[in-house]
């Protein structure tokens, strides 16, 4: 696909955006670009452009605004030690958002048009990448235009690529984080939109993560719809478990999001020898065994969060403490591992690291 580029007239002055860098949250500053190709019935993707951020015009009607049919990834560029930029994992990404789009009735992406969009955007971007510890959080998405109030699949599409430079997601570093653990709220169903990345999964999990906020928590963790009783995941992370015998599980994928972080870890856990499961750990057990000891640690991991060590855990019924509440060993050994690809600390023997731009 041949993308038109119209260099944005106005670019953030040097000077701002250097000063901006200085103090890097998440998802509040924005690039100069962004990536746009539209999909209508009968044509299929056409007019692709990386143009100038701005606001989409958008009808009252346009189907997004009434049936939430909308899909979203999330994937970071990082600068490596010797100059050149990388994306982790890309094509999981791509793969994944077809099959958000299809569980969303929406049209499938070709997945060297998702890749290509956003690497014609790092590149015309490519000053926006952070140095040091930050990095550009790129957000693929994709959205129903078409104006009609009737309830049915859209013929009109926006696919869209914003990249934003950030820094930590949670803003206490490596200090172990708070969950709350929702008992009123469940955010996916057997049969429902669990495993695809859809905007309405996250409406839904707002109120929960708001009782969390309101409750001294980062994160709220959900148990599952059926029998409110094993632990499926956080509002925008996958959970681990690490147990004293050195053992890792994490929940089965199904009615979770089928995160790349997740399935990274799971692979760098077995390539260092630790013996992992995916199976269903029920809210009980993980009290039970954070009380007797033989849970030692737990993390959330995600693209935005990385790995996450989770201190202590909140709910109706009271608190408990992860062995010391602090970010463990194993965490920190398997957080090290991920971001050392990323980073280029260390060299890929899996091939998950793909060059964007050379030094
Ligand atoms: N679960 C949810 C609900 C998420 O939003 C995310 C973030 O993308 C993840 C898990 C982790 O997925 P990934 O590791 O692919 O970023
Ligand atoms: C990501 O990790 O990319 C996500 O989409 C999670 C979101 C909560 C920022």
């Amino acid at each position: 696909m041949n993308f038109e580029i119209s260099p944005n007239p106005t670019p953030m002055p040097e000077a701002a955006r250097l000063e901006a860098f200085r103090n890097l949250g998440f998802g509040t500053l924005f690039s100069d670009h962004m990536a746009v190709i539209r999909w209508t019935e009968g044509k299929g993707w056409h007019s692709a452009q990386i143009t100038a951020r701005a606001p989409f015009p958008l009808d009252p009607a346009a189907a997004v605004l009434h049936y939430a049919q909308e899909i979203f990834e999330g994937m970071k560029a990082y600068r490596q030690p010797d100059g050149r930029t990388v994306l982790f994992r890309p094509e999981e990404n791509a793969r994944r958002f077809n099959e958000s789009a299809r569980r969303m009735a929406m049209p499938e992406l070709p997945e060297e048009v998702f890749l290509a969009a956003v690497e014609k955007l790092i590149a015309q971007d490519a000053k926006w990448v952070p140095e040091g510890e930050g990095s550009l959080y790129l957000r693929p998405f994709m959205f129903a235009s078409e104006a009609f109030l009737g309830v049915r699949p859209a013929r009109e599409y926006i696919f869209c690529v914003i990249a934003s430079p950030v820094g930590p997601y949670f803003k206490g570093g490596a200090k172990a984080v708070t969950i709350w653990a929702s008992q009123s709220y469940t955010r996916a169903a057997i049969g429902g939109t669990g495993a695809a990345k859809c905007g309405g999964n996250y409406a839904a999990s707002l109120l929960a993560q708001a009782e969390a906020a309101a409750h001294g928590c980062d994160q709220v963790v959900f148990l599952d719809a059926k029998e409110r009783r094993w632990v499926e995941e956080l509002g925008g992370m996958n959970i681990f478990f690490v147990f004293k015998d050195g053992s890792i599980t994490t929940p089965p994928l199904g009615t979770i999001l089928p995160g790349i972080t997740r399935k990274s870890l799971l692979r760098l856990a077995a390539d260092a020898g630790m013996p992992i499961t995916e199976r269903a750990y029920s809210f009980d057990e993980w009290q039970a065994d954070a009380a007797s000891g033989a849970l030692v640690e737990a993390f959330a991991c995600g693209t935005a969060a990385v790995v996450a060590g989770i201190g202590k855990v909140k709910s109706e019924a009271g608190e408990f403490l992860i062995g010391t509440g602090q970010t463990g060993p194993v965490t920190t050994r398997l957080r090290e591992a991920l971001v050392g690809l990323q980073r280029g600390q260390t060299n890929d023997p899996y091939g998950w690291v793909r060059t964007v731009l050379p030094a």
